[in-house]
């Protein structure tokens, strides 16, 4: 696919069919993205694939962040389970739910570099998914900010910051596309 048309045409994906992508196409997909620019040839991205069997204790994880969080409150004890639950079966409908994250630099400079880098590399994997036929999501939901939740998918949060669940399948649906701002607005050429 024309990069240009991959760019342009890649959209984030919500509703996803229910069959996995094929482990070795992620592999590639992945190996791929390990090709983004990164400072110090840090490559800071770490990523952990949740999928199968796993999505359903994930699940459970992330409505009980969601609790923790403070998302549900105010609602009678009926309307939180029916508000966890809809969240659950969402979440069961996503075949993949990588977990990509990284070390977290004490420097801020050398932190927001890794940052940077692991979004390069995120970006990288939607649009060489796109042109596998495989949809994604870059999300940043509250969870990816609760500690417990960070250490209950084994990740170290005084270590690794979460950067994103990229939520990944064949898209069910394709969204139309949003209308970007002409760049004439945000791109100016200073000559003098
Ligand atoms: C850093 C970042 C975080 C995002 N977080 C979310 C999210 O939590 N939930 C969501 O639905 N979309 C999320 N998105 C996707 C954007 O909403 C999406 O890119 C935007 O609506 C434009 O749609 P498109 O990607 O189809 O062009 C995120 C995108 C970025 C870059």
């Amino acid at each position: 696919m024309e990069i240009y048309e991959a760019i342009k045409q890649r959209r984030s994906i919500h509703d996803f069919k229910p069959q996995n992508v094929e482990e070795s196409k992620l592999t590639s997909i992945f190996a791929g993205a390990s090709w983004a620019p990164t400072h110090r040839m840090k490559e800071p991205w770490e990523v952990h694939i949740i999928q199968n069997k796993a999505v359903a204790s994930y699940a459970e994880r992330v409505t009980e962040s969601y609790l923790r969080l403070g998302y549900a409150e105010g609602y009678d004890n009926d309307k939180q389970r029916k508000l966890m639950e809809g969240i659950k079966q969402h979440l069961l409908s996503i075949p993949h739910h990588a977990i990509i994250y990284m070390e977290k630099e004490k420097d801020l400079r050398l932190f927001e570099e890794d940052y940077a880098a692991v979004c390069a590399f995120i970006q990288n994997v939607q649009l060489l998914a796109w042109s596998h036929g495989v949809g994604g999501l870059w999300t940043t939901n509250p969870y990816i900010y609760d500690r417990e939740f960070s250490r209950s998918c084994g990740i170290d949060p005084d270590l690794y910051k979460i950067v994103s669940v990229l939520q990944m399948g064949y898209p069910n649906r394709i969204p139309q596309p949003k209308r970007r701002t002409p760049i004439e607005q945000k791109v100016n050429f200073i000559n003098d």
